[in-house]
C-alpha cells in the first residue's frame, strides 16, 4: 500500500475561496452521469450550451487561419480585426458606436466579467445581483474581495428587478448591478419599456455602474424586440459595461471567445487582469469568432425557432403536470417552473419534499431526470429546465417528471 496517498495533505485554500461552495449545478450533473455511467436511463437537463454544432463556416475559417499562421499570441486583449468585427456587430444589431479602445475580447463572457470585478472591486464593495441569477456573478464577486448583495424578483414581476427594490438595494459601498437578459436562469427578458424605470434609478446613483450580460440576445421568441441598456440611455454609457459573446449564438461555448464594451479607462484596467492571467484569447478562436460575427447570421434565426419548439413543448407540459407551474420565458434555452404545490407532499418512499432541493433529488433517482432546482440560483421552490436537447427527450423527461409528480402523496 502506498503510505503516502494516507497522509493528510498540507494543501490550505485561500481565504477568498470560502465563500464559494461546488455548485449544486454540478453536483446534481456529476450525480447524473455518474448513474448513466453505471447504466441507468437518466436524461439530463442541465447542460448550458445549445446541442448544435458550430456551424461548418466558422470551423473553416478556424482551419484557415491555422493554416495560414495564425498561432501565435494576439494583442492582449483582442486582435484589432475581431474588435474591427465586434464594434461592427454593435452597430448592426445594437445601433452603437464603439471605438476600438472600448472593446475588450476574453477566453468567455466568463472571462470579461472575472476581469471587470478583478479590475475594480475593494475588499467590501457590494454588486447587486437580482436572483434568480447565474450563479457566476456571486462567485466572481466573491473572489475579487467584494459583495453580492442579492435582491430576489418575484415570479409575479416576470423575475424582473423592480426598480423600489433596486433603490433599496443601493448604499453608498455599491460598485455595480449585474443585469442579465434573457436571463439564465429564468429566460426572462427585459424589454425597452421594463428596462427604463431601472435605468432612472441608476441615473439618480452615478457612482453605481451596470454590468449587462446579453449572451443571450440572439435567443428570443415570439418577435421580442431585444434592447441593450446602453442603446435605450446614452447617458449610462461612461458606466456601463456590456458583456456579450459567441458562444451561445453560434454554438461555440467550447471556442471561449467572449467580448464587452465600455468607457476605455475600465477597457485597459481589465487588460492589466487578463495581462497576467491568460495573456490573450486563443488566436484561433479570435479568427473563427470573426467569421462568426462578420459571416451569413441566418443560421441564429433557424435555430431560434428549433429552440422555441422546444420551449413550447416543454412549458406546455409542465404546466399541465399538477403542482407545477411554468412561466413562458422571453428568450435563453431554460424554464424556470415552480414547484410550490407539490413541497410538503410525500415519495413513495416516504421522504418528504421539504423544498426544491429534495424534488430535484427525487426526480433524479425515482424518474431518471436530472434538473437543477431553483435554490442553486437563489430562488426557491424552483427547478430549471435546460430544453438544449431533443424534442423526443425532452418529451420523455416531461411525462417522467409527471409520473413522478403523480406518485407523490
Ligand atoms: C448568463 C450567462 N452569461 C455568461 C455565460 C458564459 O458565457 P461564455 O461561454 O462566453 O463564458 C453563461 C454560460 O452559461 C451564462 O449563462
Amino acid at each position: 500500500m502506498n503510505v503516502l496517498a494516507k497522509q493528510p495533505s498540507p494543501f490550505k485554500p485561500a481565504q477568498r475561496l470560502s465563500a464559494i461552495g461546488v455548485s449544486e449545478i454540478l453536483k446534481v450533473t456529476g450525480l447524473a452521469a455518474q448513474m448513466k455511467r453505471e447504466g441507468q436511463n437518466v436524461i439530463i437537463l442541465g447542460a448550458g450550451e445549445p446541442d448544435f454544432d458550430t456551424p461548418e463556416p466558422i470551423k473553416d475559417a478556424a482551419a484557415r487561419a491555422m493554416r495560414d499562421g495564425a498561432t501565435k499570441y494576439t494583442a492582449l486583449d483582442g486582435s484589432p480585426e475581431l474588435k474591427a468585427a465586434i464594434r461592427a456587430k454593435f452597430k448592426r444589431d445594437n445601433g452603437l458606436d464603439f471605438a476600438q479602445d472600448e472593446i475588450t475580447v476574453s477566453a468567455g463572457a466568463k472571462q470579461v466579467l472575472f476581469n471587470a470585478m478583478m479590475a475594480t472591486l475593494d475588499p467590501g464593495d457590494e454588486v447587486i445581483i437580482p436572483t434568480p441569477f447565474w450563479v457566476t456573478y456571486a462567485d466572481i464577486v466573491a473572489i475579487a474581495g467584494g459583495t453580492p448583495v442579492l435582491v430576489p424578483c418575484s415570479e409575479a414581476n416576470g423575475f424582473r428587478l423592480s426598480p423600489e427594490d433596486l433603490a433599496r438595494a443601493i448604499t453608498p459601498r455599491t460598485r455595480w448591478l449585474m443585469l442579465n437578459s434573457p436571463s439564465n436562469p429564468s429566460g426572462a427578458a427585459y424589454s425597452e419599456h421594463q428596462y427604463r424605470p431601472i435605468l432612472d434609478v441608476l441615473l439618480k446613483h452615478p457612482s453605481v455602474w451596470l454590468m449587462v450580460d446579453d449572451i443571450y440576445e440572439h435567443i428570443i421568441y415570439d418577435g421580442f424586440r431585444f434592447v441593450t441598456p446602453v442603446a435605450i440611455e446614452p447617458a449610462l454609457r461612461n458606466r456601463t459595461l456590456t458583456v456579450n459573446g459567441v458562444s451561445k449564438a453560434y454554438a461555440m461555448t467550447g471556442w471561449r471567445i467572449g467580448y464587452g464594451a465600455g468607457p476605455s479607462a475600465l477597457i485597459k484596467a481589465m487588460a492589466v487582469v487578463q495581462s497576467q492571467s491568460t495573456s490573450c484569447p486563443s488566436s484561433i478562436s479570435q479568427a473563427a469568432a470573426i467569421e462568426a460575427l462578420t459571416g451569413p447570421q441566418d443560421v441564429i434565426a433557424d435555430r431560434c425557432r428549433s429552440f422555441q419548439q422546444r420551449r413550447d413543448l416543454v412549458v406546455d407540459a409542465l404546466n399541465s403536470i399538477e403542482g407545477i407551474s411554468c412561466r413562458v420565458p422571453e428568450g435563453a434555452f431554460y424554464t424556470f417552473a415552480s414547484c410550490a404545490g407539490l413541497i410538503g407532499k410525500t415519495t413513495p418512499d416516504g421522504r418528504v419534499v421539504e423544498d426544491d432541493t429534495v424534488f430535484a433529488d427525487y426526480l433524479l433517482r425515482a424518474a431518471g431526470v436530472a434538473v437543477v432546482p431553483g435554490s442553486a440560483f437563489g430562488l426557491a421552490p424552483y427547478f430549471r429546465i435546460s430544453y438544449a436537447t431533443s424534442a423526443a427527450e425532452l418529451r420523455d423527461a416531461c411525462q417522467r417528471i409527471a409520473a413522478a409528480a403523480a406518485r407523490l402523496l
